[in-house]
């Protein structure tokens, strides 16, 4: 397990190293589209967008969509966040309940039986952060998520 982990960190380092695609932090917030708003009330999705950037486009990809550095090496692939509709019917991130993707972010893959390589964040981010990062995923949903 030590050397699974550090082999993906030293993948990811490597690609991190020589990736054309890779960029700052402010590089990557300037590409978004997002205009800094979200449809869902609860969470400051700004900071969630900061949080995001940090912590799950590794896997989740620069723009949330599922196409990280990390993400050839995982099978299930990472979920494309920007997919509001899903590939099959009910299963696009716009189907999925505010307190899905809180158990989802915050129990992880093994949480909610999927799968155990998308970590649980609830001892690393906070409540209120991982609701933060919620607002982010709503406003970056294609198309725009709409409240339930
Ligand atoms: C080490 C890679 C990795 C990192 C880092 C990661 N994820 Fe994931 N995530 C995955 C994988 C793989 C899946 C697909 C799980 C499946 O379908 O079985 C997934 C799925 C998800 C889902 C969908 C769950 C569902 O209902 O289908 C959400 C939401 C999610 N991740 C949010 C996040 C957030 C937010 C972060 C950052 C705080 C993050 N992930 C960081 C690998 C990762």
């Amino acid at each position: 397990m030590k050397g699974l982990l550090l082999g993906l960190c030293a993948l990811f380092l490597a690609g991190v190293a020589d990736a054309k695609e890779f960029m700052t932090a402010d590089q990557f917030l300037a590409l978004q589209t997002f205009n800094g708003k979200s449809p869902i009330k609860q969470g400051d999705p700004v900071h969630g967008r900061k949080l995001y950037s940090m912590y799950c486009t590794p896997c989740h990809g620069m723009e949330g969509d599922g196409k990280g550095q990390l993400a050839r090496l995982l099978d299930p692939a990472p979920r494309d966040h920007t997919d509001g509709q899903g590939k099959r019917k009910g299963d696009g991130m716009n189907d999925r309940t505010d307190k899905q993707l809180f158990n989802a972010i915050s129990d992880g893959g093994q949480g909610i039986s999927k799968s155990v390589n998308m970590p649980a964040w609830k001892h690393t981010i906070s409540e209120k952060s991982r609701w933060d990062i919620i607002a982010y995923l709503r406003a970056i949903a294609k198309p725009v998520y709409v409240p339930k």
